[in-house]
């Protein structure tokens, strides 16, 4: 099972970019803790800050990938280009957020992107992502 974490803009200052709705966790730290909490499953870690290179990495998630973990960060909100994306490929993608978009400002309520996601988790910090690989891998785990 080879599952994408594909994280979007500004996801790479996490740890210090607004801690008090990101929290302090570093992205290296979410990582590592994915990778040591699921043995069985073959990571491919990506972060990008451009749409483009967030395109082409769902792209080549296509032939290389059995699931996507997306948080697209503030292009949820206003990329066609993504969910087109997300729309043109195979694997399952799960859209996660770890500040509940819901709550905050109403810009942040909509998500471009979910429609075309097999689901969406926001507001649970790093655990949404533990949630999602566990839901995208639970074919092999025999849960769910
Ligand atoms: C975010 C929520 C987005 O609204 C924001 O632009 C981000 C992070 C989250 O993980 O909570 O960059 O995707």
């Amino acid at each position: 099972m080879n599952i994408l974490i594909l994280n979007g803009p500004n996801l790479n200052l996490l740890g210090t970019r607004e801690p008090d709705t990101y929290g302090t966790t570093t992205l290296a730290d979410l990582e590592r803790d994915l990778e040591s909490s699921f043995s069985d499953v073959t990571f491919t870690f990506a972060q990008h800050n451009g749409e483009g290179a967030l395109i082409d990495q769902l792209h080549a998630a296509r032939k290389q990938a059995d699931g996507v973990v997306f948080n697209p960060g503030g292009y949820t909100h206003t990329s066609v280009a993504l969910r087109d994306a997300v729309a043109a490929i195979d694997p399952p993608v799960v859209e996660v957020h770890l500040s509940n978009v819901h709550a905050r400002e109403a810009f942040r309520r909509t998500s471009r992107i979910a429609p075309a996601c097999i689901g969406q988790i926001s507001g649970l910090g790093p655990t949404g992502y533990h949630l999602a690989v566990r839901y995208l891998a639970r074919g092999e785990e025999g849960g769910d």
